[in-house]
């Protein structure tokens, strides 16, 4: 460090670039970086970041000490400063404040001939993937992480005031829960033990105990597929409810998922405009939400192959690709609830419909605007006898699951839950591309460097 940062006491209150609206005239003191520096004559146009956002500073060169007009000349990009000044409204700006800058301490400074990597300039993604612990600091990656969290924050607040009760599954496990192609091995003490790819199995117990629980954490999938939604590692909300069914189940995912976009929508309005979010695509998001069996949505796909709007006929007993999925949901303005998927395409543990066991009483929630499956749950088998054959036939080991199949013996009654992939909501209500950018660290087929 270049000086001593301790703040004196008689520097202007500290204050955050987001709370500037509170001491419009005054003087404050802000820690942050500068982002970027303009020079026109005898006026520097420092732009400071501090982490709740971004402030122009004015610095004439009349109006200051040379001193600090040098010092304010010489800073490289992201070196660490405290400033004070004055606030000033500006409706041109974007946060609606400047600052007339007064006094500038260095905290460290950039060095000139190590500049920070990333100019404010265009750089390749896997550029910016290596530099994933500089690239955090751009105002873009910034307002995503802070979605990211409002949505975190958001949805247990949901199940928090709505009598539901947090549980947390293991990570570590003995078995698969979403197939076993996708699972990572770990070494248990002699013993092969997986990550887990889902709490849910867990969380069905805990159900069992207290009513209606969730759980929230990170969960893995050794996904070998390297698509714009797939991560390997990723964090999933779920809630499971006992004596509840499919009906139950859709009702909470659509007023969970309003509930959220909501919030965001509430809080965020500065960070959606910074990542450019047309927000009149979320403002339609309001429960009840369109539900359209599996069986009418083969039949929209066919339609729109016959038409010419696809052009591969799907398959029907196919689960659906992402051009499909991308197709559904373009036909609605909201989620749209796809339910009674055929039996076979979907997990063990699905209770199939009474009304045609071919089916099972199942959902997947796709996002509009082509985002695909945000949330995946369904019923659970309730019975014994049909939970023993269908692990069987999957071909799991009945000893890893006979705890769960205690659940059916002792008191089983209906129930169900789903599962939320935070990544997918942040990509779908950000408007990113890619799952890569929803998560600090992004893990991937190809990447866990940073
Ligand atoms: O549909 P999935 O596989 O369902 C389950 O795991 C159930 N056991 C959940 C439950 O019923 N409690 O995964 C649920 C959600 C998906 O809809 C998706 O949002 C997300 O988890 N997801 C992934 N997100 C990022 N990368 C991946 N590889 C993902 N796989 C699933
Ligand atoms: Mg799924």
């Amino acid at each position: 460090m270049n000086e001593n940062v301790t703040i004196q006491d008689t520097n202007p209150p500290l204050t955050t670039i987001a709370s500037l609206g509170g001491h419009e005239g005054q003087s404050v003191t802000l820690q942050g970086w500068l982002y970027n520096l303009r020079e026109s004559g005898k006026l520097l146009f420092p732009i400071f970041r501090d982490g709740t956002g971004t402030v122009q500073g004015i610095v004439p060169k009349a109006a200051v000490t040379p001193e600090v007009f040098e010092t304010v000349k010489a800073l490289t990009q992201e070196s660490s400063v405290i400033v004070t000044g004055k606030v000033r409204a500006d409706k041109r700006a974007p946060g609606g404040y400047e600052l007339d800058v007064e006094h500038v301490q260095v905290v460290q400074r950039v060095a000139e001939d190590d500049p920070f990597p990333i100019s404010l300039k265009e750089h390749g993604v896997d550029f910016l993937m290596e530099h994933r612990h500089l690239w955090l600091r751009t105002p873009r990656q910034s307002a995503i992480l802070r979605i990211r969290a409002e949505i975190m924050r958001a949805a247990q607040e949901y199940f928090d005031t709505n009598g539901f009760v947090r549980t947390d599954p293991p990570v570590l496990t003995p078995a698969a829960c979403e197939g076993t192609s996708t699972l990572f091995p770990v070494e248990y003490f002699g013993d092969e033990a997986y990550l887990t790819q889902s709490g849910q199995l867990y969380i069905e117990a805990t159900a069992l105990a207290l009513g209606k629980v969730y759980s929230f954490g990170p969960t893995f999938r050794a996904e070998k597929s390297k698509t714009r939604r797939h991560l390997t590692e990723f964090w999933m909300i779920e809630p499971e409810m006992a004596y509840a069914g499919l009906d139950e189940l859709m009702m909470l995912a659509e007023n969970f998922i309003s509930h959220i976009v909501a919030r965001v929508l509430e809080r965020h309005q500065a960070d959606l405009k910074v990542i450019g979010r047309d927000i009149t695509k979320l403002e339609t998001v309001r429960a009840p939400f369109p539900r359209i069996s599996y069986n009418d949505a083969v039949a929209m796909l066919h339609e729109a192959h016959s038409k010419g709007l696809l052009e591969n006929k799907f398959t029907y007993g196919d689960d659906f690709g992402s051009p499909d999925e991308t197709y559904i949901s373009s036909q609605f303005d909201r989620p749209v609830m796809v339910h009674r998927y055929p039996a076979e395409v979907k997990a063990f543990y699905m209770e199939p419909d009474p009304a045609d066991a071919k089916y099972a009483l199942c959902v997947d929630v796709l996002a509009p605007e082509g985002y695909g499956e945000i949330i995946g749950g369904s019923q659970r088998v309730a019975s014994y006898d049909l939970l023993k054959k269908r692990i069987e036939d999957h071909g799991l080991s009945l000893q890893a699951f006979q705890w769960y199949l205690d659940l059916r013996k002792y008191g089983s009654v209906p129930h169900a839950g789903f599962g939320m992939g935070i990544e997918r909501a942040v990509a779908w209500i950000c408007g990113l591309d890619h799952v890569r950018e929803t998560i600090p660290f992004a893990r991937t087929l190809n990447r866990i460097y940073p």
